[in-house]
Parts: structure tokens; sequence; C-alpha cells
């Protein structure tokens, strides 16, 4: 469909150089919500931000997200065969304790913005649990995202390519939350 050549096509000259990009969003991520940085444990308090992002750690966990970005972007026709993967990444997160941070929060309408099936097999105990969880990637990280794909694309950043990333992006993002919540 369009939603897919509009990502494929983007992410065609992104994905050959995923680190910088990365680095970008995360940038931005950390300018969004500056508490998220202390949820790396790389170096000290004392360093700086700007240390701290230049540390080898970090730069390996930007290159780690793209990775994921990148296998989203390349199984678009079968999503659903990164369950497991994202499930896992899920539970992973909330082991490093992203909830903690993730109180500081916008608006209830993003619930909206979840695919059907993911209100759909969650009980209301496990949504309100992940909810913390989603609201920091769909928010912080999702406008972090986005933030990138306009600084990379420049003119060729509209507002169908927009969506079809978010799209995508909370496809990603729901699966992870019922990972989260299991
Ligand atoms: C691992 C934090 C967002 C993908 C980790 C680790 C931390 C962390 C502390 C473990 C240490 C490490 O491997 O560097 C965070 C925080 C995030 C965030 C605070 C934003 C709020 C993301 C996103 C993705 C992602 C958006 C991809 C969609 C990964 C992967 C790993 C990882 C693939 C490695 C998991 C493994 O060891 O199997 N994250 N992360 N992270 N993160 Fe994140």
């Amino acid at each position: 469909t369009k939603d897919k050549e509009l990502i494929r096509g983007s992410w065609e000259s992104l994905g050959k150089n995923k680190v910088p990009h990365g680095v970008v969003m995360f940038s931005r991520l950390f300018e969004l919500d500056p508490a998220l940085l202390n949820l790396f444990h790389y170096g000290t308090n004392c360093d700086s931000t700007q240390d701290r992002l230049a540390s080898p750690e970090f730069l390996e966990h930007v290159t780690k997200v793209m990775l994921v970005i990148d296998a989203a972007v390349s199984h678009l026709d079968d999503l659903h065969s990164l369950e497991d993967f994202l499930l896992n990444l899920g539970k992973k997160h909330q082991a490093v304790g992203v909830r903690t941070q993730s109180f500081a929060v916008g608006p209830a309408s993003y619930r909206t913005t979840l695919p059907k099936q993911f209100h759909e097999r969650m009980s209301r105990e496990h949504f309100l649990f992940s909810f913390f969880f989603s609201c920091v990637f769909l928010q912080a990280v999702g406008e972090s995202l986005l933030y990138m794909l306009q600084c990379s694309l420049g003119p060729a950043y509209t507002a169908p390519l927009r969506q079809a990333w978010l799209n995508m992006y909370s496809i990603v993002v729901a699966v992870m939350s019922r990972g989260y919540a299991e």
C-alpha cells in the first residue's frame, strides 16, 4: 500500500546511516525528557549530557534501536513475525525501569492511536499498567522519531508520510507494551 511505499522510500537512505540519525533522535528525546537519561547507566551523573551521549554504550543502544526500526521496515508485510521479539523487548525495558519515568505524560487521546486488537487482547489492568509505559514510547520516543525524520527528509517529510510512520510505530509500541504488561 501507499503507507509501505512511503516508509520504505524514506528509510532507504536513512537506513544507510543509522547511527547519526539515531543520535539526532535520542538527543531530541533527552531534550524532551531529560530524566530518561538517568535510565542509562552510562558514565556518571557528573559527566555532561554531551559526554554521556558520546559514550560507546549509548551509541550501541542507538544502534540497537535503529536495527529494531530497520527490522520493522523490512517486515512491513509481516510485522507479526516480530511479535515474540518485540514482546521480549518490552519486558526488558520494564526491567530497565522506563515505567518510573513515565508519569510526566500527556493526553489520553493517544489511546485511540493504538491498534484495535491491542484493546481487545488486553485486560483493563494490563492496559493501565502498560499505559504509563506506552506513553513514554509513544509520546517522547515517537516524537523524537518523527523529529529525526523531519530533520533528515526536509520537504519530503509530508503529512501522509508522518502518518505512515506513526501507524507502523504504534504497532511496534503496542506489542512492546503488551510484553511489558505480561
Ligand atoms: C536495551 C533503555 C528505547 C531497543 C536497553 C537497555 C536500556 C534501555 C537501559 C539495556 C542496556 C543496553 O542494552 O544498552 C531505553 C530507554 C528508552 C529506550 C530509556 C527510551 C525511553 C528503546 C527503543 C527501542 C529500544 C525505542 C527500539 C524500538 C532496545 C534494544 C535493546 C535495548 C534492542 C537490547 C535488548 C537486549 O539486550 O536484548 N534499552 N531504551 N530501546 N533497547 Fe532500549
